[in-house]
C-alpha cells in the first residue's frame, strides 16, 4: 500500500468456498487493495499480464523489428487459438480485430441488404451494434429493435414478430450489459435460420464468464473482446465466422492484413485471405495481444464452466444480501439466466459509485442503476463489503 492511499475500512476477505478459484486472487495486485467489483467494465489485471506487457518490451528492445516476423506473429496466432478453444471453434474461423465495433463494421459491409433489407437488433443491445446499422438507414436498411417487457430480458418472441424474408440479420447479445440476463441464443437462432437470415452475436458480455459452443447455438458470426471478462486489457477484439460463410464474406472495408498475400505486396489487386482473418486490417495492438494472452491463459486454466459456478454463487448472494435491504434488484427470475452483473436500482447512482471508491470500493453505474459485478476472484465477504457500505452512504442521504 502507498503512503496516499486510504486504509481498507472492512477486514480482508476471507474465502469460505471454492477455494481452488480463491488462490487466484494473488494473481490479481489490485485485489489486495481494491474491492474490485467491476469486471463487466474493465477485467482485473493480473500478474502474468503485465508479465506479458514486460516480455513485450524487453522484445521490442531487444529484436526492434525482427520481432515481428520471429516473436509477435505467433503470439497473435496463439490468441486467435486460445480463443478458438473457448467458444469451440475451428482455428480458421476465428479472427482479431482492434474494437468489437471496427469488427461489426466489417461483418455489417460485408452483407448484401438489396432482396434482405432489415436488420433485427434488441432495443437493450449495447449501443456501438445498433450504430454499424443504423448508419446504414441511408442506404436503404431498415433497422428494427425487438423491445424488452421490463428491461430484464427479451423474449424470443419478440425477435419472431420482427424477423420475415426480408431480413437480412438478427444482431443481438447473449449476454445484456444492462441486466446480465442470458439469453436463449439458440431458440432466437432457430427463428432467424426458418427465415433464411443470419444469426450474429455480441458476446462482449459473456465470453469468459459464461460456456459457450457456437456450434451447439447455431450462431453465423460472434464478436467479442478481451477487456472484460477475458482479463486482457483494452484493444483486442475478437471475431467468428461460420466456416460455410468464409468464402463469400467479402466486406468493403479491408487492409493488408485481410490478404491473401499479405508480404507479396501487391498494389493492384486484392484477395482475401481464405480463413476468418479476411476480415482483419491493419497492424494489431500487439502490447495488448501480450496482456490478453495472460488473460487468456487463466480462463482456460481454470475453465469457463468452473468461473461460471462461482460467479453464479457470488453473483445470487449479492442479489440475496441487496433484496435484505429492500433494494430493488434488475435481476433475471431464473437464476440460470443470471450472469455476473448485478443492478440496483438507486437514485443518482453515479454519486453512489464515486461515494465508494473513497471507500476502496470500485462499482459502476448506468442511467438510474447502480452496477456491481464481482467475478471469480471475488468473495462472500467482498459482497458484505459492497453491501454494508452502499447501506452506510444511502443512509448518510436521508
Ligand atoms: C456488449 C458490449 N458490446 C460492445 C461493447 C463495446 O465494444 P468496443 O468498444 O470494443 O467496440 C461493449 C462495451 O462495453 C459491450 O458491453
Amino acid at each position: 500500500m502507498t503512503m496516499s492511499e486510504p486504509r481498507l475500512p472492512y477486514p480482508a476477505p476471507v474465502a469460505i468456498e471454492h477455494p481452488e478459484l480463491v488462490a487466484y486472487r494473488s494473481e490479481f495486485p489490485i485485489l489486495q487493495r481494491k474491492t474490485y467489483m467491476n469486471s463487466c467494465s474493465l477485467g482485473a489485471l493480473s500478474n502474468r499480464s503485465m508479465q506479458g506487457m514486460a516480455q513485450f518490451l524487453e522484445m521490442w528492445n531487444e529484436w526492434g523489428a525482427h520481432a515481428w516476423y520471429e516473436i509477435w506473429m505467433g503470439e497473435i496466432a496463439k490468441a486467435r487459438q486460445k480463443f478458438a478453444k473457448i467458444i469451440g471453434a475451428q482455428l480458421h474461423e476465428v479472427a482479431i480485430a482492434p474494437s468489437v465495433s471496427v469488427a461489426l463494421s466489417s461483418i455489417a459491409t460485408a452483407l448484401d441488404y438489396s432482396e434482405r433489407n432489415n436488420v433485427v437488433m434488441a432495443a437493450m443491445d449495447f449501443p456501438t451494434l445498433a450504430y454499424q446499422w443504423l448508419v446504414k438507414q441511408r442506404l436503404g436498411v431498415e433497422c428494427r429493435f425487438a423491445e424488452s417487457p421490463d428491461r430484464i430480458h427479451t423474449p424470443p418472441e419478440a425477435f419472431e414478430q420482427l424477423v420475415d424474408g426480408k431480413t437480412a440479420l438478427v444482431a443481438t447479445s447473449r449476454v445484456f450489459y444492462t441486466s446480465g440476463y442470458i439469453q436463449d441464443v439458440r431458440a432466437v437462432a432457430d427463428i432467424v435460420h426458418k427465415h433464411g437470415a443470419y444469426m450474429l452475436i455480441d458476446d462482449y458480455q459473456g465470453t469468459g464468464q459464461i460456456p459457450i459452443n457456437v456450434n451447439a447455438l447455431d450462431i453465423d458470426f460472434l464478436v467479442t473482446g478481451t477487456l472484460k471478462w477475458l482479463m486482457g486489457g483494452p484493444g483486442l477484439a475478437f471475431v467468428y465466422i461460420r466456416e460455410g460463410l468464409l468464402a463469400q464474406l467479402q466486406p468493403t472495408i479491408t487492409g493488408w492484413f485481410g490478404h491473401q498475400d499479405q508480404f507479396q505486396f501487391k498494389t493492384k489487386e486484392f484477395e482475401f485471405r481464405r480463413e476468418a482473418t479476411r476480415v482483419e486490417m491493419g497492424t494489431p495492438a500487439v502490447p495488448t495481444i501480450y496482456t490478453a494472452n495472460g488473460g487468456l491463459d487463466i480462463i482456460q486454466e481454470i475453465s469457463v464452466e468452473s468461473i461460471c459456478e462461482r460467479s453464479r454463487y457470488l453473483t445470487n448472494d449479492l442479489i440475496a444480501q441487496a433484496r435484505e435491504h429492500g433494494w430493488n434488484v434488475c435481476a433475471p427470475q431464473e437464476p440460470e439466466r443470471r450472469s455476473s452483473i448485478v443492478m440496483l436500482e438507486i437514485e443518482n447512482p453515479e454519486e453512489v459509485v464515486k461515494a465508494l471508491v473513497t471507500h476502496n470500493i470500485i462499482t459502476d453505474s448506468r442511467p438510474g442503476l447502480l452496477r456491481i459485478s464481482p467475478y471469480f476472484y471475488n468473495t462472500i465477504e467482498e459482497n458484505t463489503i459492497v453491501i454494508d457500505a452502499i447501506a452506510e452512504i444511502l443512509a448518510s442521504r436521508k
